[in-house]
């Protein structure tokens, strides 16, 4: 039997088998990262190796820089990651791997390694999106959550509001038309000459400054739930270089808070919208820009007034994990979808 025809009879076994084990790899930016999760929602091991540290210098990912670190760490992580779980390569029931949105040359690391993988092990190859792992990160840290929920999707990449009716069915109701929230956070932080990667370095000085700046995200946008965040983001990058080129001295920690204070207003308010509109009482935030201090701040004390239930993954799984692309796989193994074969690749963007 040739290797797919068996992959899929394994496949279709694992529908209705009791425990399933899926061991997960996710590179698709600057984070090696390989999971072992059981039944989509515990997490046996989850190894993370970021490159922050080596990117830094550099203001940035660079993604040639990203691919070969990939490679240098990636089969000392899937050791760890076996080693932690305490388990053999024989427990192993499918091979699951992000093929995309993110860097090509990365996430090619990924999916090579996974492809090997699965074809010596003679395992189902599961191809998950990036973006619905990090949905996927609140099942692991929320034992009991399940669709329908609206989900706040906040990364470097993406900003969304999505109805999750079902763990694989998924509608968007808004996106931004520019720059992602990460984006935004990361570039005011650079003009701020804070390092990367700039979101939780906003979010730490913003704490000692007050929102003196008042400045606000784009109207043109306020009766719909898609974003605009390049308007506010041009009008910091000004306005720190007009300071800086008439010598004045501005206070770093106050732009970064009017900065964080205006767009998690604008997030706050658009995510109860569509809550409200949609008439489903749970909202849940993904992505790391989930972790962001003001915003969980926001939303759980808008989602109290409003009688909404609110869920943010745990730290840890809030930024890029193999974890969230294990819990992910399994759901999508249960309905079926996902198989890839051997021919699978990276993808830039993927559809949300
Ligand atoms: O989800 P993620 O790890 O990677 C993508 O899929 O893009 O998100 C990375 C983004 C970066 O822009 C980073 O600056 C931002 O999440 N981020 C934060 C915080 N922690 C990470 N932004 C604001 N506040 C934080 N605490
Ligand atoms: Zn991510």
């Amino acid at each position: 039997m040739s290797y797919i025809e068996l992959a899929k009879q394994k496949f279709e076994k694992l529908k209705t088998k009791k425990d399933v084990i899926i061991l997960a790899i996710e590179s698709s930016c600057d984070e090696t990262s390989i999971a072992v999760v059981k039944n989509g929602r515990e997490v046996l091991s989850n190894i993370i190796s970021s490159q922050i540290e080596i990117h830094r210098r550099f203001g940035g990912v660079v993604p040639e820089v990203a691919s070969r670190n990939h490679v240098l760490a990636i089969n000392n992580i899937f050791e760890q990651a076996i080693k932690e779980a305490e388990i053999d390569e024989q427990d192993i029931d499918a091979v699951a791997v992000t093929y995309g949105a993110g860097l090509i040359g990365a996430l090619l690391v990924g999916v090579n390694f996974a492809k090997g993988l699965a074809y010596s092990l003679n395992l189902p190859l599961i191809a998950v999106s990036h973006v619905y792992g990090h949905i996927a990160a609140n099942y692991i840290s929320h034992k009991d959550l399940t669709p329908p929920f609206i989900c706040l999707m906040v990364s470097g990449g993406h900003t969304a509001i999505l109805r999750v009716e079902d763990y694989n069915k998924i509608k968007l109701l808004g996106t931004t038309v520019d720059d992602a929230i990460g984006e935004a956070f990361d570039k005011v932080a650079r003009v701020l000459s804070l390092p990367y990667p700039g979101g939780p370095e906003i979010d730490k000085l913003a704490r000692q400054g007050k929102d003196t700046y008042k400045f606000t995200v784009s109207k043109s946008l306020k009766h719909s739930l898609n974003f605009s965040f390049s308007g506010i983001k041009t009008e910091v990058v000004n306005l720190v270089h007009n300071a800086k080129q008439k010598g004045v001295e501005l206070n770093s920690a106050d732009i970064a808070c009017s900065f964080q204070e205006a767009v998690t207003k604008e997030l706050e308010e658009k995510s109860v919208r569509a809550c409200k509109g949609q008439n489903i009482c749970k909202l849940v935030v993904a992505g790391g820009v989930g972790a962001n201090s003001r915003l969980k701040e926001r939303l759980s004390k808008a989602c109290e007034e409003n009688n909404i239930e609110f869920f943010a993954p745990n730290l840890k799984f809030c930024t890029d994990n193999a974890g969230m692309i294990g819990s992910m796989a399994y759901y999508l193994l249960k309905d079926g979808l996902g198989l890839a074969d051997l021919s699978l690749t990276a993808k830039a963007n993927v559809d949300l």
